[in-house]
């Protein structure tokens, strides 16, 4: 696999209190390709790469330059583990709107990830099971040895995951409700908002936080207020993303858009 040209890779600065560093490319293609070298590179160095993987439109051209990848330039997912941040609760796992579907088709219909290697958190039991499942879910993370390379999204009220305004510094895997606006951002995959679960197991924001190493992607415009947020409030429970801040080997990446709001230059 050849390497990203380096001139391809947007130099990173040191934005807010913590001095996170934030990478911002002209476009959001831009970044896609390099984050998606990025996975590449860990996979590479270490094919048994445990991974975090979130849904979502944010990482979806990430998924597809890894494909590409895999087909063009004989990326191996073979050895690697996948460990998805959420899934709605109640949803068969074929449901289309479910986030196991999602990823199926973005990726890992696609590569050669072992099928038993993929992990989702247990969700068909509903809420009786819920607990058993969270917990279970934290055990297999720790049984594969942490997860090493953790992708992250973000939501337009800060939630990380599905870890809503309100979830603790040291909250792991669990059943939460969701938000009024994470259920209307949810509309057109379910088709009605009636048909959007109302509760989801989501990794806690420690489960998240013990990763070995975090990129956190936000692009366009509608992500412009909650990366100011992300990057400048002050780190609490009212912006659960804050959290990833205090992480000793965190990296943002941006594209103009939804740099736009921060105030130091690109
Ligand atoms: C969803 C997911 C998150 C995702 C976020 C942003 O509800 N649970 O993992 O990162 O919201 O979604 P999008 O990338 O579509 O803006």
């Amino acid at each position: 696999m050849s390497a990203a040209p380096e001139s391809d890779i947007p130099r990173a600065r040191r934005v807010g209190p913590q001095g996170v560093r934030v990478r911002v490319a002209r476009a959001r293609a831009q970044a896609e390709k390099s984050v998606a070298r990025l996975v590449a590179g860990e996979l590479v160095a270490r094919p048994s790469l445990v991974l975090g993987l979130p849904t979502g439109g944010t990482p979806a051209g990430v998924y597809r330059e890894l494909v590409r990848l895999h087909r063009e330039e004989h990326l191996s997912f073979g050895g690697a583990s996948t460990f998805n941040v959420d899934e709605y609760l109640g949803l068969r796992a074929d449901h289309p709107a479910s986030f196991r579907a999602e990823m199926e088709r973005a990726l890992f219909d696609h590569v050669d990830v072992r099928a038993e290697r993929v992990h989702f958190p247990d969700v068909d039991g509903g809420v009786e099971t819920a607990h058993e499942s969270a917990a279970r879910y934290e055990s297999a993370i720790a049984a594969a040895g942490g997860i090493d390379l953790l992708l992250l999204g973000v939501g337009r009220n800060g939630h990380v995951g599905f870890n809503e305004p309100g979830s603790p510094r040291d909250s792991r895997t669990r059943l939460v409700e969701l938000h009024a606006d994470t259920r209307r951002d949810a509309v057109r995959a379910f088709g009605g908002l009636a048909r959007v679960p109302t509760h989801a197991i989501t990794m806690g924001i420690a489960t998240l936080c013990d990763a070995r190493r975090i990129v956190v992607l936000a692009f366009g415009a509608a992500k412009r207020d909650v990366v100011q947020r992300m990057l400048l409030d002050p780190i609490d429970a009212a912006t659960p993303v804050t959290f990833v801040r205090a992480h000793s080997n965190v990296e943002v990446w941006l594209d103009e858009e939804a740099a736009a709001g921060l105030s130091e230059p690109p």
